[in-house]
């Protein structure tokens, strides 16, 4: 029997030629999804609106990813120096970097500065360290937390009031006082509440709360209103729906630049929405165990490569490429890790074997990106198709990179007699 669940989205046909090729478990990209997401977004927005997509490169940063995004016309968001660094590798100009840390000294921020890019701070302390250094001579975008309780979990929900994120709108007189005692040029207002949001409005309300607040500033160049989208992870679930979405905020938006006097520029800097579902990670079956409670399919991986389902309880499709008519069971997806690392329960597979290759979709964003190198498990190499043609774009580690920057003294290689008793003694018996 075929399975049921079947996500047609992915070109698998070729998935054991690549195993072959590059080896298991593998990350692969496909370059048409991406495209195809970039212009969804991009087209989902009245032609007349200068609209700026800033790839949020946190979610896969693989540098042929961001030379991708680059081709297509993308911005860059960036939330380190490192990220910051292959952008501009990735032939991204300074400008077109919005550097948005969080948590971060001042010596991050004149790095970002001395770098060329923009500056985003999200903290009127750090807001006040910064026009000590640079007053007037550096324009700055400041990000805003509107406390609205959005995301598809507590850990990627940040724009609450309990968040370590942004400036409250409630700080925002004390804003005004250091913007104007200390004669910054504010040129962004930005917000971002959070990933995995579905529901159009709750966008609305950060949306309307950020250009209600736009009339005060009054030299302006962008509002960033960050990004959140949510994409379908099973079959038939909702995802947010970015052309009504779109139309909605291209008429708030057009309001609110004729009131304010000019046309700013509208950005968005999506990660997941991107890239999620262009990417699948393919691993094998090293073993099924079946036990008094269920029957486990043991995979070539853990959440060291994969680590969306033990963070956030995550969702991802799974399927089994070498078996499609073979006859539907109830399997519990693992791996190797040494601890719980489930990747699904109570999952209807084609009959598990060992050697089958497993797929799980919604590889492509906070996957390779967040993998760890945890129980001394190398990393798998990255695969982008270009077509039908797989480009390898990121080799699989070796045993060396276990070892990379470890600092050998020569220590502890003979354990002598008398360190031995010495040892022995301080042992209380
Ligand atoms: C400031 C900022 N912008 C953009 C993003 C991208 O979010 P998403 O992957 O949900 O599109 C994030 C994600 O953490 C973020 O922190």
């Amino acid at each position: 029997m075929a399975n049921s669940h079947v996500m047609t989205k992915f070109p698998l046909n070729n998935a054991a030629e690549w195993v072959a090729a590059f080896g298991s478990p593998l990350y692969v990209y496909d370059a048409k999804s991406i495209r195809s997401q970039y212009f969804r977004m991009k087209y989902a927005f009245d032609p007349s609106i200068d609209v700026g997509i800033h790839y949020a490169c946190k979610a896969l940063n693989n540098l042929n990813i961001l030379k991708l995004m680059r081709s297509l016309g993308a911005g860059l968001d960036a939330v380190s120096l490192g990220e910051i660094e292959l952008g501009l590798l990735a032939g991204f100009q300074p400008k077109q970097i919005l550097f948005t840390p969080n948590g971060v000294g001042m010596h991050e921020i004149k790095e970002a500065v001395e770098m060329g890019v923009q500056i985003n701070i999200d903290n009127l302390e750090t807001l006040e360290e910064f026009a000590n250094e640079f007053g007037s001579s550096v324009p700055v975008c400041v990000r805003i937390n509107p406390h609205i309780m959005a995301g598809g979990n507590t850990k990627i929900s940040v724009g609450h009031i309990d968040s370590k994120f942004g400036i409250s709108i409630h700080q925002v007189r004390h804003l005004h006082r250091i913007v104007h005692n200390m004669g910054l040029h504010v040129h962004g207002l930005h917000m971002h509440t959070g990933s995995d949001i579905l529901d159009i409005d709750a966008f609305m309300r950060g949306a309307d709360v950020l250009m209600d607040l736009a009339h005060d500033f009054k030299e302006l160049t962008y509002i960033d209103f960050g990004s959140g989208f949510k994409v379908d992870y099973r079959a038939g679930e909702a995802a947010t729906d970015i052309n009504s979405f779109g139309e909605k905020m291209s008429i708030r938006f057009k309001e609110f630049c004729l009131e304010y006097g000019r046309d700013l520029k509208l950005i968005f800097e999506p990660g997941k929405f991107l890239v999620s579902e262009a990417g699948v990670f393919i691993t094998s079956v090293n073993s099924t165990k079946t036990t008094p409670s269920t029957v486990f399919a043991q995979v070539n991986s853990g959440f060291n490569h994969f680590p969306r389902p033990m963070l956030y309880d995550a969702y991802h499709h799974i399927e089994n490429l070498s078996n499609p008519e073979g006859a539907q069971r109830l399997y519990t997806i693992v791996g190797y890790i040494c601890e719980t690392d489930t990747f699904g329960y109570d999952r209807k597979l084609n009959e598990v074997r060992n050697g089958d290759l497993l797929a799980f979709h919604n590889a492509g964003a906070y996957c390779s990106s967040m993998a760890s190198q945890y129980n001394s498990r190398i990393r798998p190499a990255e695969v982008l198709l270009e077509g039908d043609q797989p480009y390898l774009i990121r080799e699989r580690e070796t045993l060396q990179d276990l070892l990379r920057g470890t600092v050998e003294h020569g220590l502890y290689q003979d354990v002598e007699e008398g360190i031995r008793e010495e040892a022995e003694i301080a042992v209380p018996s």
